[in-house]
């Protein structure tokens, strides 16, 4: 008989440490239509911010030799469109949702999630403190621990859910920002956000991304999340969700050894849209081998 493997999280049990991660899974609601949610112990949504937001203009998307380049600009309806159309379709999902949130100043955290607080379908939150703080000059929140500190207790106090906060590798102290997420009242840090990236035609001398540069996601990237997630995890007393590089069931239980509690997939959602279960599946095959010493 198979030996239940579990994973526990925010006081609740799993059967699989996969989350699907934010802006690669929409809310679940095409993947469920497709049956793909089965390996999945959670679908993370895309970024929910106050008002709605167009995003950046295309190309947004770009492929390079190892990985992919984005600039979505957080494209999303915003908080009333999301809590009137779309978690109600979410309340069907098989598994929980956590909620992305994103922001433009300190105070746009708080209020989408007291937005939410109103809709009984989100597990929790991820909030976004990679993005640009406008009234910073956009040096993204999640490069001040104060700012990081301020907004985990800002959402704190209007939330009665878990949240993780999402840090971003691009600026200041992925370690140190997280334990000013833990100061704040975070129940999690997710390590890590897209780095920045770029691409040039040499040919036009032109980015091909419209807004020069984007966010890179790779599973050249494995070991940058390894590394970040095993010296926050060191750090803080919280649960370190990875996130980063995954593509391979190896990849899971690689960042799970090195201290993340669970673990996101992203890109290699768009290639493989059953990945939950594939690589779900894998990760157990490979626990059931043997040790080797
Ligand atoms: C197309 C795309 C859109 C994304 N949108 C968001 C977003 O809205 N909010 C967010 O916190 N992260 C966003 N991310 C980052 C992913 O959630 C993830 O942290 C990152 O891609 C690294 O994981 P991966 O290597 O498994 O893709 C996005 C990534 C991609 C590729």
């Amino acid at each position: 008989m198979d030996k239940p493997y579990k994973w526990t999280f925010w006081n609740r049990e799993f059967s699989s440490p996969i989350l699907l991660a934010s802006g690669t899974a929409g809310f679940g609601i095409e993947l469920m239509e497709q049956g793909f949610l089965s390996g999945a112990a959670a679908v993370i949504s895309k970024a929910t911010t106050l008002k709605p937001r167009e995003g950046n203009p295309p190309p947004r998307i770009v492929e390079t030799r190892f990985g992919l380049l984005n600039s979505i600009g957080l494209a999303n309806p915003g908080v009333d469109e999301v809590l009137k159309t779309l978690l109600p379709q979410a309340a069907c999902l098989p598994c929980p949702l956590i909620i992305n949130v994103a922001g433009e100043t300190v105070d746009d955290f708080p209020a989408v999630i007291e937005r939410l607080e109103e809709s009984p379908v989100p597990f929790g939150y991820e909030v976004n403190v990679s993005c640009p703080n406008v009234a910073a000059g956009g040096i993204a929140f999640g490069a001040s621990p104060e700012i990081v500190e301020r907004i985990a207790s800002l959402v704190k106090r209007v939330s009665s859910r878990p949240f993780s906060v999402k840090l971003t590798p691009n600026e200041g102290s992925i370690v140190e920002s997280a334990k000013a997420a833990e100061a704040g009242g975070a129940d999690a840090v997710t390590i890590c956000n897209t780095f920045l990236g770029m691409k040039m035609d040499w040919r036009t001398g032109r980015a091909p991304l419209k807004r020069n540069v984007g966010g890179y996601s790779s599973p050249a990237l494995l070991p940058l999340t390894v590394a970040r997630v095993f010296k926050t995890s060191e750090a803080t007393k919280i649960p370190v969700l990875a996130s980063g590089g995954v593509n391979r069931a190896e990849d899971i239980l690689e960042l799970l050894a090195a201290g993340a509690a669970m673990v996101q997939v992203g890109t290699w959602l768009m290639r493989r849209p059953d990945a939950a279960r594939e690589l779900r599946e894998g990760m157990i095959s490979l626990l059931k081998e043997p040790v080797r010493q």
